[in-house]
């Protein structure tokens, strides 16, 4: 009998564990969960006699790889995998995936939870501004991007997008401009929406070049990572611009510094971007199902190593 962990430092409702637990069950595996543990050691302690791990943002670092006696695949279930060594993975033959789209709508939805909690100075009940005939631009047109041009269309804001990966007329066709570089998406877009994965190529390119171009009032919406941005940069531009704004899903190591603009800056201490229901529903039952069809049927679709 297979058994799969599901390491969830941050859990998914139980509505999803439930719904993870059954399907393994009708396969015949077993399911074993591991939440909100404390030490890393917890969770490699954990991996001895697994054969498979189910994840979310928790570190699937070389020694959770090398105590994982039998095990076979890691899924991350969710888009963004720079928690998993994936070097340590492929030397030790352990196939990494992802979960790539099923929890894209759930951050998408938060982008704009955030930027009116922010237009509207946090509740403190002076007048606000609104997003309407507003510029949006969207950096890196993903799965979550896609979904965030979609809701932006709907507050009647004008949807930018930059994203060298994706052909022009596959943006083009959800009604989308496409700008011709980064630079330009920066000086056209009053907000800017971030959603490239974290890469040593990315990390720190959100600059003080491309940030300090922005319009006035410019609010930077981070549900992505943390270390794409240049924070020395960051407090550079909150320092020499009044109207700059920081809206941010996952935690600055700068949060100490930035704690004198609280007004134009909040953070989500926990990443709820995609901590939803249904978001945790469709990638937990996605993790399953593809840890099954590649047991079952050697499935290595969304294998990312
Ligand atoms: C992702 O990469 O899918 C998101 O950042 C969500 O991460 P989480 O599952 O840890 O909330």
């Amino acid at each position: 009998m297979k058994k799969v962990l599901v390491a969830t430092d941050k859990p998914f409702a139980k509505v999803a564990s439930d719904q993870i637990k059954a399907i393994l069950a009708k396969a015949n595996y077993s399911c074993v969960f591991l939440e909100k543990y404390t030490q890393q050691t917890d969770f490699i302690n954990a991996v001895e006699d697994v054969d498979a791990i189910i994840i979310r943002s928790d570190k699937v670092d070389k020694d959770v790889i090398a105590n994982g006696k039998q095990l076979k695949i890691v899924v991350r279930a969710g888009a963004g995998y720079d928690n998993v060594d994936l070097t340590a993975a492929t030397e030790k033959g352990v196939v990494v995936m992802n979960t790539p789209g099923q929890n894209s709508n759930a951050v998408a939805e938060l982008v704009f939870g955030m930027v009116v909690y922010q237009l509207r100075n946090h509740f403190d009940g002076s007048s606000g501004t609104e997003l309407k005939d507003k510029n949006i631009g969207i950096h890196a047109y993903g799965n979550v991007g896609k979904n965030v041009a979609r809701i932006a269309k709907g507050f009647g804001m004008n949807v930018y997008a930059f994203d060298p990966f994706v052909p022009k007329e596959v943006i083009e066709k959800d009604g989308v401009t496409v700008v011709g570089s980064v630079e330009e998406l920066y000086k056209t877009c009053q907000f800017v929406s971030l959603h490239i994965p974290a890469t040593a190529e990315t990390k720190k390119s959100i600059n003080y070049a491309l940030l300090s171009n922005m319009p006035v009032n410019a609010v930077l919406i981070n549900t992505a990572r943390k270390e794409v941005i240049h924070e020395e940069d960051l407090l550079k531009l909150f320092a020499e611009r009044k109207d700059f704004c920081y809206v941010a899903d996952v935690q600055p190591d700068c949060v100490g510094e930035l704690a004198e603009y609280a007004k134009r800056f909040f953070f989500s201490p926990k990443k709820m971007g995609a901590q939803t229901e249904e978001a945790n529903i469709n990638a937990g039952i996605a993790a399953a199902n593809q840890i099954i069809a590649f047991f079952e049927n050697n499935d290595i679709r969304f294998k990312v190593n």
